[in-house]
C-alpha cells in the first residue's frame, strides 16, 4: 500500500499531525520528509500495528518513543511518566534562579526523577552542576541512563526510597513526586502510565515522608521547587514549615491557573 494511501485512510479519522508523526517513526524521517515517499509502497500490516496502538488511546510518545521537553528530545516508553508540559515551567523557573547565583558549582538532587527529565534538562543547561537523579524504580532508571547518554551528559543516578542510600548534603533539591490522590486516577493514565509515578494514597503523604528528613540533605543556604497538585498547596505548606524554619515560601500556577510550583528558600 502506497503511504499516500494510507494518509488518506486515516485523515478522517486522526488528526493529520499525529498521522505524520506516526509514519515519519515508521520510515524514520523527519515529517516535512514525508512527501518525498507518498509513492512508496510498504507492507501495510506493519504500520497498522503503530494506527491500531494509537486508536487503542496508548499514549503517542510511548509509540514514538520520544517526547520533546524543554527544547530536548528525551526518549520514553512504559517504565516511565510522559514529561508533562507544566513541568518545563518547574525547569524554566530552577533556571531563572540559579542564573543569579555566581557561583554554579552546586549539589543539585534531582528527586524522583522518572526519565531524567529535569536533572538532564538543567544539567544540560547550566553544565557546572553536580547533578544527582533519584529513583525507586530501577526500571525509570534504566530508562534515566538512556537519556543521560543520548543527551551525552554526566551524572549520578542513583535506586533509592527519597533519601534513603543519600549520603550528601544538596544546594538545590528538585522534586516532582507522584502528587495525584487515587481517587484523581483517569483512564489514560490509569491503563499506560507506571501508578508509582503518578498517585499516592492522598498526593500529599509524600511530602511529610520528604520534608521529614530533607533537612539532614540540605546545605545551610538551599533552594527547593516542588511540583504539587492543584488544590493541595495549603497542606503541603503546613509540612513544610513543620519541618523547616528560617524559609520564605512562594507558590506559582500554571497556564491554567492550577496550583503547581513551589519554591522554598532558605533565609
Ligand atoms: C511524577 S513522576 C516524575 C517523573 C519526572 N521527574 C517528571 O517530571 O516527569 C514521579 C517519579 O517518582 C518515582 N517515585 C515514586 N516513589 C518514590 C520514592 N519513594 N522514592 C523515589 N522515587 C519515587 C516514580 O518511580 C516516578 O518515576
Amino acid at each position: 500500500m502506497k503511504i499516500k494511501e494510507i494518509i488518506d485512510l486515516y485523515i478522517k479519522k486522526i488528526p493529520k499531525d499525529d498521522i505524520y508523526l506516526l509514519i515519519s517513526s515508521f520510515l524514520n524521517c523527519k515529517k516535512l520528509d514525508i512527501i518525498k515517499y507518498y509513492d512508496l509502497d510498504i507492507d501495510y500490516s506493519k504500520i497498522e500495528k503503530l494506527f491500531k496502538r494509537y486508536e487503542n488511546k496508548e499514549p503517542i510518545n510511548y509509540i514514538l518513543k520520544s517526547k520533546e521537553f524543554y527544547g530536548l528530545n528525551f526518549y520514553v516508553d512504559e517504565r516511565v511518566l510522559i514529561p508533562r508540559f507544566e513541568t518545563e515551567i518547574l525547569v524554566e523557573k530552577v533556571i531563572n534562579k540559579l542564573q543569579k547565583i555566581d557561583n554554579k558549582k552546586l549539589n543539585l538532587l534531582d528527586l524522583c526523577c522518572g526519565s531524567g527529565n529535569i536533572g538532564l534538562t538543567l544539567k544540560y543547561n547550566l553544565e557546572e552542576l553536580n547533578v544527582d537523579l533519584v529513583d525507586i524504580s530501577n526500571e525509570a532508571l534504566e530508562v534515566a541512563k538512556i537519556n543521560m547518554n543520548n543527551l551525552n551528559l554526566r551524572v549520578n543516578i542513583i535506586n533509592s526510597d527519597l533519601f534513603k542510600k543519600l549520603n550528601k548534603k544538596y544546594d538545590v533539591i528538585v522534586c516532582n513526586p507522584p502528587y495525584l490522590a487515587e481517587d484523581e486516577a483517569s483512564y489514560q493514565t490509569d491503563k499506560y502510565e507506571p501508578h508509582l509515578a503518578l498517585y499516592t494514597k492522598d498526593g500529599i503523604e509524600i511530602f511529610e515522608r520528604i520534608f521529614k528528613n530533607i533537612s539532614n540533605y540540605l546545605n545551610p543556604n538551599f533552594l527547593i521547587f516542588l511540583e504539587i497538585g492543584d488544590g493541595h498547596y495549603k497542606k503541603i505548606e503546613k509540612v513544610i514549615n513543620k519541618y523547616l524554619k528560617n524559609i520564605k515560601i512562594n507558590l506559582y500556577y500554571d497556564y491554567n491557573d492550577r496550583e503547581r510550583i513551589v519554591i522554598i528558600e532558605s533565609l
